[in-house]
């Protein structure tokens, strides 16, 4: 299917409304079509799929009016949990996929930064986020909130599980976000992809050094920490 694409802008460009629960409520209550942000399931399936396989407990968090779930599903996925925080959204995603899927495949209604009464510790293998964390960083008290988030994508995770970030922002804008002890994972790697829109500038025009066309995919991977002798986490991790 050809959908569109878009793409959050950074703060602070007029974007703190993407971080309101009441932007997303109205957008979902006129429009539901399938749009996926940033890049669709093709665009990241080769990166994505290196860290799965078809059993893997999947959670996408901020699944938004996405293909990506349903592509995967069709692939074979299909143990996915899909939650927004949007009550619109998710009514409408009971209701498309109400025929013709596994139980397995699932839509909650619920805010990332509090799962604590639908999912127990350790719930999920993988949790998949295309432009959530983004959103989540556009609103206000941004930091207290992305940290919030992160904590709970932590402790729903298995204890080798991977958080798969599809975010804008670079490395010096993510880095440090993700990279934090508390979370009990390390960023293992980091990919650059273009955006799809910069395929249609020509190459004598195309910066390959702006940061600004590209988006940028985390893999933060739990249980590879070593543990010091104190039994804390150390700062030493296993190579890639
Ligand atoms: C930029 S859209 C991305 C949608 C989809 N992942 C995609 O790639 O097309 C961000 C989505 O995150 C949801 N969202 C933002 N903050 C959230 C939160 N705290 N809890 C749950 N969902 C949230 C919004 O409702 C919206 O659907």
């Amino acid at each position: 299917m050809n959908i569109q694409q878009n793409q959050l802008q950074d703060p602070p460009h007029n974007s703190s409304h993407y971080g309101k629960i009441e932007y997303w409520e109205k957008r979902y209550q006129t429009n539901t079509k399938p749009f996926d942000w940033y890049q669709n399931y093709d665009g990241v399936k080769d990166i994505i799929t290196q860290y799965i396989n078809k059993s893997t407990r999947i959670l996408n968090v901020g699944c938004g009016s996405s293909l990506l779930s349903e592509e995967m599903y069709f692939e074979g996925y299909k143990n996915i949990t899909n939650v927004d925080y949007s009550n619109n959204l998710i009514k409408h995603l009971i209701e498309r996929y109400s025929e013709g899927f596994e139980n397995t495949f699932k839509f909650e209604h619920c805010d990332v930064r509090n799962m604590k009464g639908k999912f127990a510790n350790n719930s999920f293998d993988c949790v998949i986020d295309k432009g959530t964390l983004d959103s989540v960083l556009c609103g206000e008290y941004s930091r207290q909130n992305s940290f919030k988030m992160l904590s709970e994508i932590s402790r729903v995770l298995s204890q080798d599980g991977v958080y798969i970030v599809v975010t804008y922002g670079e490395e010096k804008k993510r880095q440090q976000l993700l990279e934090n002890p508390e979370f009990m994972w390390h960023v293992k790697k980091v990919y650059k992809i273009y955006k799809p829109n910069v395929q249609s500038i020509s190459e004598n025009l195309f910066d390959y050094k702006d940061p600004d066309n590209y988006h940028y995919i985390y893999i933060c991977k739990k249980g590879d920490q070593v543990l010091t002798p104190r039994g804390k986490l150390g700062n030493l991790f296993k190579n890639n």
